[in-house]
């Protein structure tokens, strides 16, 4: 996956370059500075001290030394001052300058902390707004695997916007195992509303197949279409190239040959829903092309309501899908 979110210690990461939340000296600090340091040793401070600093925004390369990696790129985020500092610009400047070190180095996977919210005091709502949209732009031409790595859940927030409506829609669609088992109890009521209007719809289709009553042939070779034969199928009506699907789906290019490839290829159900989205689908059309792999949506998987509040408000921003799922500890989309 081109993009994903993660919680982990970013020592841990193996990858070929993994960023540091540096200050102007280059000489180790404190937080993920600090954390880096002690576990690349000694050496990596020996090179720093040759590098003569770094300005805020901008980038110095070093070895990995005892990382799992072939480059640390430092780079001092901008200390928050209330914001009219051109903070967002320095900050942004750090991940593309980053970015583009790692691509001139010829590296295939990057790994960055949520740069100057700690210490530096940045509001990590509008860091992690700044990460995600400056790794967004970066990846629409280019090709690698960029992880932003969260140290705790603290230090991951959403804006304020983003939470409260997804929240809201959380509150009046998601419906819990414990309110599930209550009302299936009391009455068979409509609570997997989506699925059963899915099965609903399947069955009719089944009738109306053993019938042979009013579909064309074309409609018969839709029905029986693969995953992938609809997926093609789907991209070629809207005239779409196939970097602009697999890209805006998250999707990376090798999963999207093969599936090309591959006429019986069975997706996870997050892959089908990352094209769903790439491809703009209603609820309906997602629903048909994820039953073409078996899958339904369900209102009792917080997942799947995730998904229908943005699919249901038209808002196909995967890079913010994906912060919300990994806010509520959700499989991330194209994963
Ligand atoms: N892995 C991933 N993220 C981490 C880790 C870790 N091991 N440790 C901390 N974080 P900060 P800054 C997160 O303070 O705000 C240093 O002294 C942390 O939760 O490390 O850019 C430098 O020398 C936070 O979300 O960096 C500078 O003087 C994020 O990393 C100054 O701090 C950044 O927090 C830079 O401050």
């Amino acid at each position: 996956m081109p993009f994903k979110i993660i919680r982990d210690d970013i020592t841990r990461i193996r990858c070929d370059a993994i960023v540091n939340a540096a200050n102007e000296s280059l000489l180790g600090g404190g937080g993920v500075d600090g954390a880096i340091h002690r576990a690349a040793g000694p050496k990596l401070l020996e090179e720093c001290r040759k590098l003569g600093g770094c300005e805020t925004g901008k980038v110095k390369v070093t070895g990995g030394y005892r990382m799992q990696c072939r480059y640390i790129i430092h780079t001092p985020g901008p200390i928050w001052r209330g914001g009219n500092y051109n903070e967002a610009d320095l900050l942004y400047s750090c991940y593309k300058e980053s970015l583009l070190a790692a691509k001139e180095r010829e590296c295939e996977s990057i790994a960055f902390p949520l740069i100057s919210s700690g210490i530096y005091g940045y509001p990590k709502d509008q860091a992690l707004k700044i990460a995600v949209t400056a790794i967004k732009d970066f990846l629409e031409n280019n090709d690698m695997d960029v992880t932003i790595v969260v140290f705790d859940r603290e230090s991951f927030v959403l804006s304020h916007d983003i939470d409260n409506r997804v929240r809201q829609f959380i509150n009046d669609n998601y419906v819990s195992e414990a309110i599930k088992y209550d009302s299936n109890i009391r009455s068979k009521s409509a609570l997997f509303s989506l699925t059963r209007k899915r099965s609903e719809k399947s069955e009719g289709i089944n009738k109306s197949v053993s019938y042979c009553a009013d579909h064309t042939l074309k409609e018969f070779k839709v029905l029986d279409e693969s995953f992938s034969q609809a997926l093609l199928r789907i991209i070629d009506e809207k005239n779409l190239s196939d970097v602009q699907v697999y890209k805006k789906a998250n999707i990376d290019r090798r999963l999207f040959s093969k599936i090309r490839s591959d006429k019986d290829y069975h997706p996870k159900k997050q892959t089908v829903l990352a094209f769903a989205l790439a491809l703009e689908l209603s609820l309906e059309e997602t629903g048909d092309l994820l039953s073409k792999a078996g899958f339904t949506l369900s209102d009792s998987l917080l997942f799947d309501v995730i998904i229908r509040h943005y699919i249901e408000t038209k808002n196909y921003d995967i890079y913010e899908i994906n912060e919300v799922l990994f806010k509520y500890d959700q499989t991330l989309i194209g994963a």
